[in-house]
């Protein structure tokens, strides 16, 4: 029958390739992202180079509502890996942004990841056990002006999920944070953010098989990349306002 592991935003980007990664080791596997077409695609890809079954569950996580629906219309399907992926940034000064864009980057990136993360792990627990894997970004190490939002979202990914790997030790259910640096997918033209061309860019399966790999042995934090390692570390030994500053340069327009 096997494990069953359901990824949110796995229509594009590193959650597609963590949806392979999962398929190719021989997880069933929920699907869910707002492209109803792309998953569906996604689901077809998949099923032709596995024996793995599939759910396709189109939902915008930016509804409050979407994860206990999520969460309903599984319950008799064991989920027995998390994957919380689906995120979106903005760009911009902060109060020429609409604050519905605002409020919804919020919703999906923090509250919706915190609410699947809250109604997935009861069954966890009753089990006794269970990997929880929550994308982060290279981002929750440094404010980041003019992408205000997206980084203090991702600080707060990186804070609960650490917390929440440190309460459930010894409990059979691990939480690994994945913290990509850029990372070439769709999400700079959707943030409609740009970037500097010299910024190191990383592969998304590159990264989601490092992921896969950390979720898997349990370990806490995932940074996938030589240059993402210093570059994080550097940020966390700066002072903040040099930090930020370093941002601000790299997300410049016209660099
Ligand atoms: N690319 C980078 O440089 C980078 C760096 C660090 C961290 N990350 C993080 O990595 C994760 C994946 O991003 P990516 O780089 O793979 O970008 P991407 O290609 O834009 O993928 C984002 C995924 O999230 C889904 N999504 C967005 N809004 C949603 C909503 N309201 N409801 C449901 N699903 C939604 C999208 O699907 P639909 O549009 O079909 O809904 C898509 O599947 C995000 O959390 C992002 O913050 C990315």
């Amino acid at each position: 029958m096997g494990d069953w592991a359901l990824i949110t935003g796995a229509s594009s980007g590193i959650g597609h390739e963590l949806a392979k990664l999962f398929a190719a080791g021989g997880f069933n596997l929920v699907l869910v992202a707002r492209n109803e077409a792309r998953l569906r695609q996604v689901a077809a890809e998949l099923l032709d180079q596995s024996a793995i079954r599939t759910k396709v569950l189109p939902c915008d996580l930016a509804s409050a509502s979407a994860p206990d629906q999520i969460f309903d219309s599984l319950r008799d399907t064991p989920i027995s890996i998390l994957v919380n992926n689906a995120g979106f940034g903005v760009h911009g000064p902060f109060a020429g942004i609409d604050l519905g864009v605002q409020t919804d980057l919020m919703q999906v990136n923090m509250t919706a990841l915190v609410r699947l993360t809250h109604l997935f792990l009861q069954p966890m627990l009753a089990r006794g056990h269970g990997r929880i894997l929550n994308v982060a970004s290279t981002a929750a190490f440094q404010p980041g002006p003019t992408v205000n939002a997206y980084y203090a979202s991702k600080a707060f990914v990186f804070s609960f999920s650490y917390a929440l790997a440190a309460e459930l030790k010894d409990t059979g259910i691990t939480v690994t944070t994945l913290c990509p640096g850029s990372t070439r997918t769709e999400f700079f033209d959707r943030a409609r953010m740009p970037v500097s061309r010299k910024l190191p860019m990383m592969e998304a399966r590159a990264v989601a098989e490092a992921g896969y790999r950390g979720l898997m042995r349990g370990k806490r934090v995932v940074i996938p990349g030589a240059s993402n390692k210093i570059t994080s570390l550097l940020a966390k030994w700066s002072p903040v306002r040099l930090a930020a500053a370093v941002v601000a340069a790299i997300h410049k327009p016209g660099r």
